[in-house]
């Protein structure tokens, strides 16, 4: 089964065994059967974080169950629970259109709900781990249906339990939870956001108000993978200790950074690589996206070896110049 309409960055690769789920129930079955047993199992959402290295000698779960529902209000907070296949985008847009929010920072971020907590998707001053209430996943060793709740899931930016090799090939999310508080506040602290809110004059923001900007900012600066192929970030933010932070500042005073609560301090990578000389740059088919430099961009016919190829020359740019190291962000699926 050919791979390539299911990864954002249209990476050439084939399955050899594919199967569209469904349903949880549809997922016990398969591991009741014993189909996936002695198999190499790789579970693959809206393909918006992943890069394909060629063909798979796997089983493929291309996870599809539907579905979203309001299942409790509680004093405090609305827990409102989606299908792991559904579109990302379309069920923040839908909770806040239902006047939950929460997640209209995380508007237009691509991929499936169960995909979110993988990475623990975030954006703006607001990350998954934050709205997280609970998901359900199937275990593919026993075929139990088991409950995670937050603690459980070791929510880190951009990392989780699900994120680590034992776990992704072994629990498959069907459904997510989140807790959207009633006594909501808008998160308006990132600085993008705030100055278009200043821009457009808005003063008391409504969730609205912030789906909107949002959606603004990112179609402003981030490619659309339909037009042109990308898995959006293509690096983790680098996070350093103090003292290279300050060495690094005193050569680079423009230097942006976010102090973090152990006294560490968070780059911004796309600057990092801006600086190196990579931001609007091509090698062949793949480049560093013009107006954000962290997103790779497949101009057409890209492979998976043409990826990790940039890949490699970005870090040694980036090392050489700032002695820092940047680690790839999307999970490699890689022929082996
Ligand atoms: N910058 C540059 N040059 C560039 C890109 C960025 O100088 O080419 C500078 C910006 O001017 C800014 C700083 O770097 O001072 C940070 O840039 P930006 O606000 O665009 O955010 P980011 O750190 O590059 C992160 C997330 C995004 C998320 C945005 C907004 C990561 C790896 N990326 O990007 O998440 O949307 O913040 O919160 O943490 C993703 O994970 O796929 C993703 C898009």
């Amino acid at each position: 089964t050919p791979l390539t309409d299911l990864n954002t960055l249209r990476l050439p690769a084939r399955a050899a065994r594919y199967a569209e789920i469904h349903s949880a129930e549809q997922l016990i079955k398969l591991v009741q059967r014993g189909d996936l047993a002695g198999q190499r199992v790789v579970v693959l959402g809206g393909g918006s974080n992943v890069v394909l290295q060629g063909d798979l000698d796997a089983f493929v779960l291309h996870v599809r169950v539907p579905g979203r529902v309001l299942v409790d209000e509680l004093d405090d907070a609305w827990i409102v629970r989606a299908g792991a296949g559904e579109r990302w985008q379309d069920f923040v847009s839908w909770t806040v259109a239902q006047g939950w929010g929460g997640l209209e920072n995380l508007s237009l971020i691509p991929g499936t709900v169960g995909a979110a907590p993988i990475q623990n998707i975030g954006a703006y001053g607001v990350e998954v781990a934050d709205r997280f209430f609970s998901l359900e996943a199937v275990d593919l060793k026993s075929g139990h249906v088991l409950s995670f709740d937050k603690a459980s899931c070791q929510f880190a930016y951009r990392d989780s339990l699900f994120k680590q090799p034992e776990a992704s090939g072994r629990f498959v999310i069907t459904s997510v939870s989140f807790r959207l508080p009633k006594a909501w506040q808008p998160v308006t602290g990132y600085a993008d956001v705030a100055r278009e809110l200043a821009l457009q004059q808005i003063d008391s923001p409504s969730a609205q108000d912030i789906e909107r900007v949002v959606t603004a900012i990112r179609t402003r600066k981030l490619p659309d993978p339909a037009l042109l192929p990308n898995a959006g970030s293509f690096f983790k933010n680098p996070v350093v200790s103090a003292e290279q932070f300050q060495r690094l500042l005193a050569q680079w005073p423009q230097l942006p950074h976010h102090p973090q609560q152990d006294g560490s301090v968070k780059l911004a990578a796309g600057w990092l690589i801006e600086q190196a000389g990579w931001k609007g740059q091509r090698l062949g088919p793949v480049g560093m996206y013009e107006r954000q430099a962290l997103v790779l961009v497949n101009h057409g016919g890209a492979t998976g070896d043409d990826v990790l190829r940039l890949q490699r020359l970005v870090i040694e740019a980036v090392h050489s110049k700032f002695g820092v190291t940047l680690e790839r962000e999307p999970v490699l699926l890689a022929r082996v």
